[in-house]
């Protein structure tokens, strides 16, 4: 049976590169996202260069009963998942009280509730079958409290702690999941939050090809934990830690105005 990988956010950013990366490999692939026109373009581009299949299928991840088709897709069309990379998501960066609820419910619906539907939906054949890799991208926002980011930041912790709870429920299954925590790194999420404008969203941030790769690897290897860049680990695994928590809220309350 063919093997593919499916990879949500395929249209732009890490998305696009852990496609690519894939492809590098021969693996078959299943691209997911709302623009079609990118994710033809991608497609095209892939079979172009490598000897692959690519499907895409062109979806609004932020209902969550559009989890359930992308899967029935893959069913009806009997496209094998053995890596599945959750990484469409987005961002809003402003006070709470300034952005519309719907707004973030979206967000909620895409960064959390999607990414839970399509792991439980894929994991469960990935363990019956007794192999497979998951990625699920989370952030290094995922460590601490994020003022004026707080939906997202909290979006993201979810996904932290509920990837790591499944990584160890999924030992000896055959079954890895890797989370892999990007820290500001440049692609369209930038623009699309709004964060573009803060001062560490600068020209020297890594590209979304090096953290794609990193995670890539990590998943590859079946890594529990993949935070790209030495300062990110640093930051998020000592200072975050070991800084006190009113203190951390004031200086990221600044930092993130
Ligand atoms: N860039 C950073 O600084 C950074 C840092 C930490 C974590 N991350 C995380 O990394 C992941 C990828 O972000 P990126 O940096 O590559 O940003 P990006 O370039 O904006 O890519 C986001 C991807 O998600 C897709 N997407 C957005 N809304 C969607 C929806 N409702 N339904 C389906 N797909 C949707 C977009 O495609 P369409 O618009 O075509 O739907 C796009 O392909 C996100 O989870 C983000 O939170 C990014």
């Amino acid at each position: 049976m063919l093997e593919y990988a499916l990879v949500t956010g395929a249209s732009s950013g890490i998305g696009l590169e852990f496609a690519r990366l894939f492809a590098g490999k021969g693996v078959n692939l299943i691209l997911v996202a709302r623009r079609e026109e990118a994710l033809v373009k991608l497609s095209e581009e892939l079979t172009r260069e490598f000897d692959i299949r690519v499907s895409i299928y062109s979806t609004d991840l932020s209902d969550v009963s559009n989890s359930n088709a992308v899967y029935q897709f893959c069913a009806n069309n009997g496209l094998n998942v053995k890596y599945l990379v959750n990484n469409a998501g987005f961002g809003l960066a402003a006070p709470f009280f300034s952005i519309p609820l719907t707004n973030e419910v979206q967000m909620i619906n895409l960064n959390v509730s999607s990414l839970v539907a399509l792991t439980k939906l894929f994991g469960k054949d990935m363990v019956d079958r007794g192999e497979g890799k998951i990625l699920n991208v989370a952030s290094t926002a995922a460590f601490q409290p994020g003022p004026n980011w707080a939906v997202y930041f909290a979006t993201k912790a979810f996904v932290l702690s509920f990837s790591q709870a499944l990584w160890a429920e999924l030992r000896g299954t055959g079954v890895t999941l890797t989370t892999l925590c990007p820290g500001p790194t440049s692609s369209e999420f930038g623009a699309v939050s709004g964060g573009d404008k803060l001062a560490f969203f600068d020209s020297r941030l890594p590209n979304a090809k090096q953290v794609a790769l990193f995670g890539f690897k990590s998943m590859m290897r079946g890594k529990r934990l993949a935070i790209h860049g030495f300062k990110n680990k640093f930051t998020s695994l000592v200072l975050v830690p070991i800084t006190p928590r009113e203190l951390l809220l004031r200086v990221l309350l600044w930092m993130l105005k």
